[in-house]
């Protein structure tokens, strides 16, 4: 089993908002929703590639669901279901994760 490894501090994520991060040759990203993260792997389910438009942007205009830039599948923040687009039924692979006095912890 792998280590438990800091990406981050929670204050580093405005609320509301998303941020993507390079760790060991992995890309993830987070969305913050009050006090909890929601942490997936930055790879659509259609095609494979990164979702984000411009850096740290994953989020649909009014913030609710994760977009992706590509073809524009939504996804819900809480679940990384596609609720609509080309891999509607399909899931954003989460990355496990845990907040450790206001650290965000993963493994990979
Ligand atoms: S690559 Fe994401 S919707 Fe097509």
């Amino acid at each position: 089993m792998n280590k438990w490894q800091t990406l981050c501090h929670i204050d580093d994520i405005e609320e509301g908002q998303s941020k993507g991060f390079e760790h060991n040759d992995q890309s993830i990203f987070v969305v913050r929703q009050g006090q909890q993260l929601h942490v997936y792997h930055n790879s659509c389910p259609h095609l494979g590639i990164n979702l984000e438009w411009q850096d740290d942007q994953f989020l649909t205009a009014d913030g609710t669901l994760v977009q992706c830039a590509m073809h524009g599948a939504l996804f819900l923040i809480d679940t990384g279901l596609c609720i609509a687009g080309p891999c509607q039924g399909q899931r954003l692979k989460v990355v496990e994760h845990q907040l450790q006095d206001g650290r965000l912890q993963i493994r990979l």
